[in-house]
């Protein structure tokens, strides 16, 4: 615990973690593995918690672990951030509604933020969270796409190459308005097909605004990731001047 008090704000921030992470192959929840000395949902709290802006963290822990998780995330919360803990879903899109339920209705910017993207930086949490607060309904941070995406039918025939300049790679944190996330979750009902909350919005005709991404907000995925993941946290934990949170 740091003696300095860190402003607290305006800010929930849901963390899906309870999905079970099949294409990093067998094991834990991918949100209970350890990268970099511990759990991926503990590297993206200690993150989460470092945004200023940040004042509540509402994780949807895989199926019967709630207690397990509440015992591990807290203490890398801060004595003003509010930590909840809720049961996640079969899928990622119940999961953040569980945790959308639970949120005090009080904070009026909601970001939604994969357990699986453990070291986005701080300073990109702010700048989702800035972009809101300037009066966007929806954010989503976005990296150019490098390689060539080509559309290709069910019979491995190419149909067209789309242009790469206008195409960009979404992460999250996603933010937004809180009444916007949660009418895109109502009229979506819990059976839909959309990978990201800003695909929700869109199907309202909301428009959403794009911020810089980052690279360490990569999605662990697939057995390769973790060894990028390893080299991008200690990169980021460099970067922020060995302010760490002590293990
Ligand atoms: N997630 C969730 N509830 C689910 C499924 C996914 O909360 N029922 C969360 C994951 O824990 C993760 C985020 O949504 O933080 C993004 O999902 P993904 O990277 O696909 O994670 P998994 O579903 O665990 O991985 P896989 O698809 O390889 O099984
Ligand atoms: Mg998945």
């Amino acid at each position: 615990v740091t003696a300095q008090q860190p402003l607290r704000g305006d800010v929930a921030v849901l963390v899906p973690a309870a999905g079970i992470g099949s294409r990093l192959g067998p094991g834990t929840p991918k949100a209970l593995r350890e990268i970099a000395g511990a759990p991926l949902l503990v590297h993206a709290v200690r993150r989460l918690c470092r945004a200023e802006g940040v004042a509540c963290v509402v994780i949807a822990a895989p199926a019967g672990r709630a207690e397990e998780v509440r015992a591990l995330v807290e203490p890398e919360a801060p004595s003003g951030v509010t930590l909840l803990v809720v049961d996640g879903g079969p899928t990622r899109g119940e999961s953040v509604y569980a945790a959308l339920s639970a949120a005090p209705a009080k904070y009026p910017v909601v970001l939604v933020h994969d357990a699986a993207r453990a070291f986005a930086p701080p300073d990109l949490v702010e700048r989702v969270a800035a972009a809101v607060r300037s009066g966007h309904d929806a954010v989503i941070p976005v990296l150019a796409v490098v390689d060539t995406v080509k559309e290709v039918d069910a019979d491995g025939r190419v149909v067209r190459t789309l242009d790469r300049t206008a195409l960009r790679a979404v992460q999250t944190p996603q933010g937004f308005r809180r009444e916007v996330l949660l009418a895109a979750h109502r009229a979506a009902g819990v059976a839909n097909g959309v990978t990201d909350d800003a695909g929700l919005v869109e199907h309202l005709g909301v428009a959403v605004f794009c911020v810089p991404g980052a690279e360490a907000a990569l999605k662990i995925t697939r057995p390769s990731d973790v060894a990028l993941a390893r080299a991008l946290a200690q990169v980021h934990l460099d970067a922020d001047g060995g302010r760490t949170l002590s293990s």
